[in-house]
């Protein structure tokens, strides 16, 4: 709770209150203590009272929602869960315990709202469905799960609205997939959290998850890897475990994530790594590499020299395999990866020489920005945009392309100082595959060191940017690699608790950021974790 000038009067009227009202009343404003929401609202006032749920939970919705059954049913689950009561429609102008209230308002953000509660009722204001929706994820943090009807819930006012635009979480499904209801799980708790954004790694060296039907031995044989290398690869692990392993998502399926996560006012952007990254690919179609193969689908993990060569094959591969996932993923953005592309190859190839000098490209470097331009040029003509990881900066890229500084801060430091929007992810605050201890019983994790208060202490706007360029960081993104995470209980475990400490980078005031106020909150989110039974890390002793 931010003790701001506003919230001190109502304090006072509050501690005023108490001092001379009647016992019953006395009674009803004791507690004042402010809900454990995280991430924390930007504004949250405690008022006197409390609001008791009536024995039939009432509902009004008004005004012109994009989906009323949708926000209907959420308040339904909000409220039934809370307290397992019926819950019925109110009129519009009839008494509601609980009004959901849509007011247009083209001057608010559209994921704002406002939530009062009140002795007489509840009512979540917004200029949007996403308002509504997070405002009843808010309600949901203070009307917890099996919540004592009796003692109510307190008299506040929470006026609300995100600090980023963009919220986001990355899961690699290529190293290791992910069962379908275990990425709607993760989803759920995202909207929970109110991130917006799921950036779904679908292609790598070690396996091709997503089905593209121009290309049908992408799934039958770039999704196979014959074996898995055992124990820790950056350690100088290996042995193979001697055992097949793969899969891939149908359309369909994909689709299906994509509905499920709109309905959840989430972003599916899928990413198609490129020109490296691609030996899965290459294995089904060896082709488009410069030399002429074989490939096998990568068995450990690290970088290969093996690439796309900038051919007109290749153009004529990744637009097939763009126009498809585009058709599959209607998120804005397109993720093209441009990530960790060694030049080994294109130095020797004379294919790629010939461009260099065709096109007076000064180095490889440079016709990777060519590569990825013209990549870039196919996605700008379906109406989508490109996003890559900040390599993309080294061969110059499009001013266009939206950049993911993932080395540090500074690859999105110099990227907006270039005018390009940028996404924050650095290695150093939230890679969610470093390890959460130095101890030896720490599940398996790629190495490194994240505790969950250097997710916290994440800041993603860096020092030094005029106000200007400071608008063009987006926002920041967690990123869950899994070459060491291969069940859905460590992929929990990784992301839990610490995306609830991103969360609270991404959404809640810079100045609200409070790390003993943040431990505070933490124990009912966790209390939620265990009844949901989602696994995560438990907390040291502090
Ligand atoms: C990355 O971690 N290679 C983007």
């Amino acid at each position: 709770m931010r003790f701001d000038r506003r919230t001190l009067p109502s304090l006072l009227l509050a501690f005023c209150c108490i001092a001379i009202a009647t016992p019953a009343f006395a009674e009803d404003t004791s507690t004042t203590a402010a809900p454990a929401i995280i991430p924390l609202p930007a504004s949250l006032e405690m008022d006197a009272g409390r609001f008791h749920p009536g024995k039939t939970l009432h509902v009004a919705i008004t005004g012109k929602l994009a989906d009323r059954r949708a926000i209907a049913a959420l308040a339904n689950d909000v409220l039934r869960e809370a307290w397992h009561r019926p819950v019925a429609a109110a009129s519009a102008k009839g008494h509601a315990d609980l009004r959901l209230v849509l007011a247009h308002d083209a001057s608010a953000n559209p994921e704002s709202y406002t939530l009062r509660i009140a002795r007489d009722g509840i009512v979540i204001r917004a200029p949007s469905d996403t308002g509504l929706f997070y405002g009843l994820q808010t309600l949901r943090q203070i009307a917890t799960p099996g919540s004592d009807a009796k003692a109510g819930i307190p008299a506040l006012h929470i006026a609300d609205q995100p600090r980023f635009r963009y919220r986001g979480l990355m899961l690699d499904s290529a190293r290791h997939m992910q069962p379908i209801a275990a990425i709607k799980q993760q989803l759920d708790l995202m909207a929970r959290y109110k991130f917006n954004t799921f950036h779904w790694h679908l292609t790598d060296d070690q396996g091709w998850r997503i089905e593209i039907k121009r290309y049908p031995k992408l799934a039958s044989v770039s999704s196979m890897r014959k074996e898995t290398v055992i124990g820790n690869a950056d350690d100088g692990a290996t042995a193979r475990d001697g055992i097949p392993y793969g899969g891939y998502y149908t359309q369909a399926q994909a689709r299906e994530i994509v509905s499920y996560a709109r309905a959840r006012h989430i972003d599916v952007i899928p990413e198609i790594d490129m020109p490296g990254h691609m030996v899965a690919a290459l294995a089904a179609y060896p082709e488009l590499a410069c030399t002429p193969g074989p490939f096998d689908v990568y068995t450990t993990w690290g970088v290969s020299d093996d690439i796309l060569c900038p051919s007109p094959q290749t153009f004529a591969f990744v637009e097939g395999v763009l126009d498809e996932v585009m058709a599959t993923f209607p998120s804005h953005y397109v993720h093209v990866g441009g990530d960790e592309a060694p030049t080994t190859r294109w130095k020797q190839s004379a294919l790629a020489q010939d461009i260099i000098r065709r096109e007076g490209l000064k180095d490889e470097h440079a016709l990777q920005g060519w590569f990825l331009r013209r990549v870039e040029s196919f996605v700008r003509a379906h109406g989508r945009s490109i996003i890559g990881w900040d390599e993309i900066l080294e061969g110059g890229a499009s001013p266009t392309a939206t950049v993911m500084s993932w080395r540090g801060m500074q690859g999105g430091i110099d990227a907006v100082r270039l005018g390009h929007d940028v996404v924050m992810s650095p290695t150093s605050h939230v890679y969610l595959d470093y390890c959460q201890s130095k101890e030896k019983s720490e599940p398996p994790c790629i190495g490194n060191f994240l505790p969950l208060h250097k997710v916290y202490d994440f800041e993603p706007v860096p020092d030094g940017l005029t106000p200007e360029q400071a608008t063009h960081i987006l926002g920041g993104q967690g990123n869950l690699w899994t070459e060491y995470v291969k069940t859905t209980q460590d992929v929990q475990y990784m992301l839990f608790p610490r995306s609830f400490a991103l969360a609270e980078v991404l959404w809640s005031p810079r100045q609200s950021r409070d790390w003993n106020g943040f431990l505070q909150r933490l124990p009912p989110q966790l209390a939620e974790l265990d009844r949901l039974h989602v696994n995560y890390r438990r907390l040291d002793p502090q």
